[in-house]
């Protein structure tokens, strides 16, 4: 029988001391120490007692020695992505040192230096940085943000495709920012023009576990074996159970040249498999414990965003909130309040004292946007609402 999950994810946990990134970098970034910070894709919530549990049983052993990836690692991911009708077997499985890690081999493996390389901003920046940083030729076929919600331009993609000869698509399922999940629909035609250039697909589906209904994750290899003959998954339990000081990720493909050529770039820099701790926390995560922790943390979710979004359209209601299908990062348009990004950002900074994700870090689609990180205590939502609304004089 599971145990009941008791949490209370309204208990504020102080982080100092723990080398919290999102409050060392505080200086660095925002240029000030005393902003809240909201921006880096972590959880000021406890990690789950299950997973932690099982990292203290392992260490009442006294030995830390070189480990083997076990049967159970690759067993739990196996099952976990049958909840979302994806198929997969152990042998399509690559572990990597993380998501972006995974990103970042797949450009590698996948083209070669001066190849084509498609993304879609606005997006999560390791995404260009991928290509950039690997003499790879970025694309865009940006998404467009009509009645609210991001949609695809599936002609420019098509376009984008044939005039650049793109090799590869980098594909964010759900997207980050604005938390889009993707229909199949949307997913199809997408492989329909991958299919029918030979362009190669990767799909990073690190917040498919977080979905609110009644959206519904796709995984873009589960559309047909056509299409997983041509994709590899990227993923994670990282977002979803707050673990991305562990460093966990893995890869999936079912076509076995693309597993392969993915798995023989993680050997060439000999950074393969899980660390102990990462192996340990993703058996115990993926798990139906697991399942029953991301349905309440999901509802804690959904409430922090309607508070959001009820203060933005009481307090500042020039203010849009994209309203996310999925996942804690909320993506806000404050571009019918200020003309200037410089001083929307001064603005949030130095009067609000907020540190909140740079619009402008997603691509050039991101001007007059900020991201807000709600997987707070909503004690600390507050706090930034008192903030806010003690600003006056935005521009
Ligand atoms: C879409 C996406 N991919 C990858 C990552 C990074 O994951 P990891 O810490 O496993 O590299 C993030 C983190 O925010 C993300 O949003």
């Amino acid at each position: 029988l599971e145990k009941e999950i008791d949490v209370d994810f309204n208990q504020p946990i102080a982080r100092d001391g723990t080398h919290a990134e999102k409050y060392e970098a505080r200086l660095e970034l925002f240029g000030r120490e005393d902003v809240l910070p909201m921006w880096v894709a972590d959880m000021d919530l406890p990690t789950p007692p299950f997973i932690l549990d099982a990292i203290r049983q392992r260490l009442d052993h006294p030995i830390l020695g070189y480990t083997a990836m076990s049967d159970q690692s690759y067993q739990a991911i196996v099952d976990w992505q049958t909840q979302h009708g994806y198929r997969v077997s152990r042998e399509q499985i690559v572990f990597t040192h993380n998501v972006a890690n995974g990103l970042f081999l797949a450009v590698r493996a996948l083209t070669r230096p001066g190849d084509s390389v498609l993304i879609q901003p606005p997006i999560y920046p390791p995404f260009s940085k991928a290509v950039q940083m690997n003499d790879r030729r970025l694309v865009t076929a940006p998404l467009v943000l009509e009645d609210g919600q991001y949609q695809i331009d599936f002609d420019a993609f098509e376009q984008a495709v044939v005039e650049h000869q793109v090799k590869l698509f980098l594909l964010c399922n759900p997207h980050n920012p604005a938390g889009r999940v993707w229909s199949s629909a949307d997913l199809q035609d997408l492989a329909d023009i991958c299919l029918r250039h030979g362009v190669t697909m990767v799909s990073d589906e690190i917040h498919s576990d977080l979905v609110y209904a009644p959206h519904c994750h796709t995984p873009l290899a589960s559309l047909s074996a056509e299409v997983a003959a041509q994709t590899l998954t990227l993923s994670a339990p990282g977002k979803t159970f707050n673990l991305a000081g562990l460093q966990i990720g893995y890869g999936i493909s079912a076509n076995p040249q693309i597993k392969q050529a993915f798995e023989q770039e993680a050997h060439r820099v000999k950074i393969h498999d899980l660390n102990l701790f990462a192996m340990i926390a993703l058996e115990a995560a993926y798990s139906e414990q697991g399942k029953a922790w991301r349905d309440k943390l999901l509802a804690h979710f959904q409430s922090n965003i309607a508070l959001l979004k009820s203060f933005f359209a009481r307090h500042f209601p020039a203010v849009k909130v994209i309203n996310p299908q999925a996942s804690y990062l909320v993506w806000l348009d404050f571009r019918a309040m200020f003309s200037d990004h410089q001083v929307l950002k001064s603005w949030l900074i130095n009067q609000a004292k907020l540190g909140l994700n740079d619009g402008l870090s997603y691509g050039e689609q991101g001007r007059g946007f900020m991201r807000i990180n709600i997987a707070v205590p909503q004690s600390t939502l507050q706090q930034a609402f008192n903030q806010l609304g003690n600003s006056i004089n935005p521009e």
